[in-house]
């Protein structure tokens, strides 16, 4: 897709120009391409490239969101730097990219993931409110009864699922995670997992954003030790929901796609299934505003 969202041809890259104080000719290889971001690497580098793609309902829409990718990219970025105190993280440079990628792209080191999603949740939603419907527990861990859709828990919980490559990701037990990564790894996850939450969601209640739950990946580096990867407390990775208007009792406003969300359930006749609908200017402008208003809040920085 030349000229498109990620600005380049898949398959790899060649940069072609002398970068910084040696000359640096080398191709990049596509080595992960995902609904929203690809992934390249640059010798034991990886580029982490995020698109203005949009999914609903899992489906990737055929409109861009422009600045999208760049949006939680620099968000991400910031994440990082506030929670560099916490866990070592995978970052190498946002600057240190392709010039067609600038902004969008972080260079990280390049690791081994642990092949568990580790989720955190402080507020009860989407699959967490149906297990917890179900069997008034997620992955294994009881909560208390009377809960509501959207209510605050007692205490954020560890609910950890399958990274699943074809289908859905299934909730893990505590036991699953020990079974997949040995016990030591499983309980720093746990550990690392509710800190970085605790910590993204005090500094996000301090400017009005509840972040209800968010999803994070680990990787191990090549000296053992446990690097907090990927993206971090962005609006794909996470519950934002706006603390003002939160109403436990039903389903929340979101501070991220929700006007694409709202918009699409009203296309009669779309079965949530691909393709997906064209979205109008008027909807892919609100949306573009929300997620710049999520990253001014949060960074109480200008875009
Ligand atoms: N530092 C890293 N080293 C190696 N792989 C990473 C690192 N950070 C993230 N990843 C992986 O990169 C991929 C990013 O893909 P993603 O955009 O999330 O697409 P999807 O999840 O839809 O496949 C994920 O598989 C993630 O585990
Ligand atoms: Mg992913």
């Amino acid at each position: 897709m030349p000229g498109g969202p990620l600005g380049g041809p898949p398959g790899g890259w060649d940069p072609g120009e002398p970068s910084g104080a040696g000359v640096r000719l080398r191709r990049m290889e596509l080595v992960h391409s995902g609904k929203i971001r690809d992934v390249y690497a640059d010798g034991d580098d990886i580029l982490l490239v995020a698109s203005d793609k949009v999914s609903v309902y899992d489906v990737v829409l055929p409109t861009l969101i422009p600045d999208k990718g760049k949006i939680l990219t620099q968000l991400s970025l910031w994440w990082f730097d506030q929670l560099s105190g916490l866990v070592p993280n995978h970052v190498i440079s946002g600057t240190d990219v392709p010039p067609q990628w600038a902004g969008r792209a972080i260079r990280c080191r390049r690791l081994n993931m642990l092949p568990v999603e580790c989720i955190a949740r402080g507020y009860l939603a989407g699959l967490g409110l149906d297990s917890y419907r179900a069997t008034g527990t997620i992955s294994g861990v009881p909560l208390p009864t009377g809960l509501a859709e959207g209510s605050r828990l007692p205490e954020p919980v560890f609910t950890p699922t399958t990274k699943a490559v074809v289908g859905h990701d299934e909730f893990m037990d505590f036991g699953d995670v020990e079974a997949a990564v040995g016990a030591d790894v499983a309980s720093e996850l746990r550990r690392l997992t509710l800190e970085v939450y605790r910590r993204g969601a005090e500094i996000a209640a301090g400017r009005g954003v509840i972040i209800a739950d968010t999803k994070l990946e680990f990787g191990k580096a090549s000296d053992g030790t446990i690097v907090l990867a990927d993206e971090v407390l962005t609006p794909d990775s996470s519950r934002f929901w706006s603390a003002a208007e939160w109403r436990p009792g039903g389903p929340q406003r979101y501070m991220d796609k929700q006007f694409v969300r709202d918009w699409s359930a009203t296309i009669t006749g779309w079965d949530r299934k691909p393709p997906g609908p064209e979205v109008p200017q008027d909807i892919v402008d609100a949306t573009r505003a929300r997620y710049i208003e999520v990253y001014e809040r949060i960074t109480g920085t200008r875009w």
